[in-house]
């Protein structure tokens, strides 16, 4: 199929069946792009609405983003996850302020030289934000190119990787990109779905090797099998006789970075220790059943282990911990704010029992 007849393919599918109501299309800036790219790097669009349009009414340009402190842009990404891309977010930024004043650079070197940009969404900004040809490979587009081509393997190898990156330069128009672009994350998205592809209604079966030759079950192969491995831990819920609980900031580097949690412990001895070396007086401690928290390398296994503090405990420890009150704003990774409003509804309900 030449590119031409592809190009004209998936643009007329668009026209009817693409998606063209999503918050980050109206008003398009590269900014809001951007902010849609990277929160849509590992999370579903239906999730993202909301995030993105919290974000938006918050931050609505990048310098006002640069100007942010870096825990009010967590507290907005609080329970997206991979908060990486928030710091990269922040971090970039202050760097298109520095060296672009303030405005996203149109050229893809550029682009991709700013943390958290790699050269698909660099691809995007350009094309969906400035209107730039400028060709992208997100997961929706690798898998709609690999099964058109029937090309085998798995996208993550550097091989297929670069096979892919060929075509999609081949294909996509220098003009109308931004739709084309659009077009084939909404095909891969709604129609080359990875599994049960419907086929039927795809302006490209008529040339897909993968359909021709009955493997789009096997096309993309899927990433070579490796077992997570497990880590374990004990989460500290301490809190005070004001409802407060005690949270600590992590390192900025590592699993949810820079957000305030709970402590961690390896056990019920060094969290008395922990308590004892403050002059915390806990009394019982009470295990909850473990739980676990799968990352993109790992999983963490962790154990709630609840204490009431008697005596109240007030020194904070200057960036490392303190009592905070349970707030939404409070920059908290999604299972932690989970076992917070679970353990204040169950302090509130027992001691209504009480009374
Ligand atoms: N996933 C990544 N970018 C997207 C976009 N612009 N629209 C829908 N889904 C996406």
């Amino acid at each position: 199929m030449s590119p031409q007849a592809f190009q004209r393919a998936v643009l007329d599918w668009f026209e009817i069946h693409g998606r063209k109501h999503l918050p980050w299309q109206q008003a398009p800036t590269a900014y809001r792009v951007w902010v849609s790219e990277i929160m849509l790097q590992q999370t579903q669009v239906a999730t993202v609405i909301p995030y993105f349009s919290r974000f938006m009414q918050r931050f609505p340009d990048l310098p006002t983003l640069a100007a942010a402190e870096l825990d009010q842009v967590l507290s907005y990404w609080a329970g997206l996850g991979y908060y990486s891309r928030a710091r990269n977010l922040h971090c970039a930024a202050r760097e298109v302020v520095e060296r672009h004043a303030g405005r996203l650079p149109e050229r893809l070197e550029a682009l991709a030289a700013l943390p958290g940009i790699g050269r698909s969404t660099a691809g995007a900004i350009l094309s969906l934000g400035h209107g730039l040809p400028a060709a992208i490979l997100d997961g929706n587009v690798k898998r709609v190119l690999s099964r058109h081509a029937g090309l085998a393997g798995w996208p993550g190898e550097t091989r297929v990787l670069r096979e892919l990156w060929e075509l999609s330069e081949r294909y996509t128009p220098t003009s109308r990109t931004a739709e084309y672009n659009q077009a084939m994350m909404d095909l891969g998205a709604t129609v080359c779905t990875r599994t049960r592809p419907r086929c039927d209604a795809c302006p490209l079966s008529g040339d897909c090797e993968a359909h021709r030759s009955g493997q789009t079950a096997s096309i993309p192969a899927p990433r070579p099998n490796r077992s997570m491995p497990v880590r374990r831990c004990l989460l500290a819920v301490l809190n005070n006789r004001n409802g407060e609980f005690w949270l600590q900031r992590r390192p900025p580097i590592g699993i949810w970075g820079g957000l305030l949690s709970l402590p961690e412990f390896d056990s019920l001895d060094t969290i008395h220790e922990w308590c004892i070396q403050r002059g915390l007086e806990v009394g019982e401690l009470e295990c909850l059943p473990e739980r676990r928290h799968t990352f993109s390398h790992f999983h963490l296994d962790y154990r709630p282990v609840i204490g009431v503090a008697k005596a109240r405990y007030n020194a904070a420890e200057p960036g490392h911990g303190a009592w905070f009150a349970p707030h939404p704003d409070l920059a908290l990774p999604a299972p932690v704010r989970r076992l917070l409003e679970e353990c204040a509804a169950g302090a509130s309900q027992s001691s209504t029992h009480k009374a």
